[in-house]
């Protein structure tokens, strides 16, 4: 047997506050040893988002604990880790800077190596986490502050095939939830209203529906929900329903069009013959049930295997950041300790990056295979 990686993974590019202990080897599936969230949820939801002051301290104020449980849940310590891996972009820079430091502290103290990890390949290898699924295959990364369909080649190999040009996917639900008077984080209760809800009885647009290419557009329907609250003037618990369930019912038309669209892309460039294709889910979004059941038919009709990672792997953790190291260590492509917090920071940038790490020889499908 492959001798296995156990990794530390911090995450604190948003509003949980996450350590976590993981342990397996490239293409997974991995085992927890531990997944510690402390979310913030309570401080943002009064300003019905994420403030990020408060949340640079709130990680301030935890980080210390929230490692150590994770070390202590796991019965490890951190001789015995191969590697700390911490999520240093995209994010709130604040709250990122936070996590990579403590990182590179822990790195230098036990003398581990650093990986100083994308949030979104942390997301996009998830499913190889949960269910150690082979690449290429078809990503659709719905969270709070990304909406994209991408072709996952490799490790640092990702090709974007559409994306929002506006509002992300979970920026939507939660501006509508707003817009209802519904609490923060949005996408929850969202969805839990439209359970309750006649989603015919407002009817909104589907941007994008029918376009070339596979890119998505969120702002017309926010502004359509808005307007639809304004025509129907004082809104009674049952029209809120309605239009959350108006609302969800729009977003899930709109991802299949999109997703289809993507699918004929991704079948093109890595189709073979007598072999389904493949398609994940990542982030927050990808926790909603109707959208997991969608894409369960759409997998279906479509001949793709689909790989759904549990709820609680889909929004913020740090196992999916610990994951994403262990698949970097096990190639080599480890980071030096001046790694810098990145605001921004791309998927498709990673590729450009493979080339600057030393001992990166055992890249599989270095180049990637796409035309
Ligand atoms: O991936 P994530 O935890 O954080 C980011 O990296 O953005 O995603 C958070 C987003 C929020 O917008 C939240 O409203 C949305 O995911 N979300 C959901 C659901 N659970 C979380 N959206 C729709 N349905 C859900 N069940
Ligand atoms: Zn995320």
């Amino acid at each position: 047997m492959t001798a296995q990686f156990t990794v530390l993974g911090i995450e604190t590019s948003c509003d949980e506050t996450a350590a976590s202990v993981v342990r397996g080897y490239p293409p997974g599936p991995g085992t927890l040893l531990s997944n510690i969230v402390a979310t913030q949820m309570e401080a943002h939801r009064p300003f019905g988002g994420v403030v990020p002051e408060i949340a640079a301290r709130a990680h301030i104020e935890v980080m210390d604990s929230v490692i150590a449980e994770a070390l202590a849940t796991a019965k490890i310590s951190l001789n015995d880790i191969d590697a700390v891996a911490a999520t240093s972009g995209p994010g709130l820079i604040g709250g990122v800077m936070v996590g990579l430091l403590s990182g590179k502290a822990l790195a230098l103290a036990a003398g581990k190596p650093l990986i100083a990890v994308n949030h979104l390949e942390a997301h996009a290898l998830t499913a190889r986490l949960s269910g150690g699924v082979a690449f290429p295959y078809l990503l659709l990364l719905v969270s709070g502050g990304h909406c994209q369909l991408v072709a996952v080649e490799g490790v640092g190999l990702y090709r974007v095939l559409g994306s929002t040009i506006d509002d992300a996917i979970g920026e939507a639900f939660d501006k509508t939830a707003k817009l209802l008077g519904l609490p923060y984080p949005g996408g929850p209760e969202i969805e839990a209203a439209a359970a309750k809800g006649d989603p015919k009885r407002f009817p909104l647009p589907r941007p994008m529906v029918g376009r070339e290419g596979a890119d998505f557009s969120f702002s017309g329907l926010k502004t359509a929900v808005r307007q639809s609250a304004i025509t129907a003037g004082e809104l009674d618990t049952q029209a809120r329903y309605d239009l959350a369930a108006a609302f969800q019912l729009a977003v899930l038309d709109i991802v299949e069009d999109r997703v289809t669209a993507a699918m004929q892309q991704f079948r093109t460039k890595f189709g073979r013959p007598n072999e389904k294709g493949r398609i994940v889910a990542a982030g927050g979004v990808a926790a909603n049930g109707p959208l997991r059941r969608l894409l369960e038919r759409m997998a279906e009709r479509e001949n793709f295997g689909l790989v759904l990672p549990p709820g609680p792997l889909c929004t913020d953790n740090a196992a999916m950041v610990a994951w994403a190291g262990l698949e970097r260590l096990a190639l080599g492509l480890t980071d030096p300790l001046n790694a810098a917090p990145k605001a921004r920071w791309p998927l498709e940038s990673l590729r450009e990056n493979l080339d600057s790490y030393p001992n990166n020889g055992n890249r599989p499908v270095a180049g990637g295979t796409a035309s």
